[in-house]
């Protein structure tokens, strides 16, 4: 369905029980909401599952391409709001998980678990920030194409690009899709972050944390950092997978998702 959120239409999904416990997907950097298809063919009834494009990927609208991730932040609630949800399980991979954790500390009242998948809570090192100005001045003088092989090359484990070459052409498809202002203004809103860290110790919802275990782009340790701060927090590292967890290991992946949600 298209939905108009604090100005632009964005793409969203709703699926499951309309009785269900509302469960939002936020997808990561540069994707779309289908990175979550083998989650969604495994959702249990009791739920109501959302998943939307993020402004300016898949088919939401771009906006004016200048993006922070307060605005992600706010877009999030937006959503809520409209389908009136008090609260709902948030599950973000990686920008996404940058916005569930900023969402915990602005709008805890709204969140009833966290999935964190392939994130952190970090703010960028300065090394990445260089690396996200390169990254910009690419997609600015050369489009996604000349983005896409260097991310594609990143995300997935070895063994993915060996056994599953289909599910990184998707995603190089996707990567290539996205419109380059958009790719620009996504990495200037995740060089602009704020560290979330110091409010991990205030989170009180149930939370899982997945990772891949060989995800280089954020490896396990913050993952595990994490679980160390927030109280009572469960984590599990994905086998044979890299940074897309979800996609790259699904059966293993759900295992570990479908377990928590009987809690959440
Ligand atoms: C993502 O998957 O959202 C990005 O890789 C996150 C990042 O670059 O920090």
């Amino acid at each position: 369905m298209r939905l108009k959120l604090n100005g632009v239409n964005f793409q969203v999904a709703e699926v499951g029980n309309p009785e269900g416990i509302p469960l939002v997907f936020i997808h990561g950097f540069p994707f779309d909401q289908t990175m979550w298809e083998p989650q969604l063919k495994a959702l249990p009834h009791s739920f109501r599952a959302f998943t939307y494009d993020l402004r300016g990927h898949g088919k939401s609208e771009m906006g004016d391409g200048q993006y922070t991730v307060e605005l992600f932040v706010d877009d999030l609630m937006a959503l809520l709001d409209y389908f009136q949800i008090a609260k709902a399980i948030l599950c973000g991979l990686s920008l996404g998980g940058y916005i569930a954790l900023r969402a915990a500390e602005r709008n805890g009242d709204r969140i009833r678990s966290l999935l964190l998948c392939g994130t952190k809570s970090e703010a960028d090192p300065n090394e990445t920030k260089l690396k996200r100005a390169e990254q910009i001045k690419l997609v600015k003088s050369d489009g996604a194409r000349a983005l896409a092989p260097l991310l594609v090359k990143s995300l997935f484990a070895p063994t993915t690009h060996e056994e599953n070459p289909a599910v990184v052409e998707k995603i190089r498809r996707t990567i290539e899709s996205t419109d380059p202002l958009a790719l620009a203004g996504t990495l200037l809103a995740m060089a602009s972050r704020t560290d979330t860290t110091a409010s991990l110790a205030k989170i009180q919802v149930p939370t899982l944390i997945l990772v891949g275990e060989a995800d280089t782009i954020t490896p396990p340790s913050p993952s595990r950092a994490m679980h160390e701060k927030i109280a009572g927090s469960k984590m599990a590292v994905i086998p044979k997978a890299g940074h897309l967890s979800n996609l790259e290991n699904p059966e293993e992946f759900n295992r570990h998702f479908l377990e928590f949600l009987k809690g959440a």
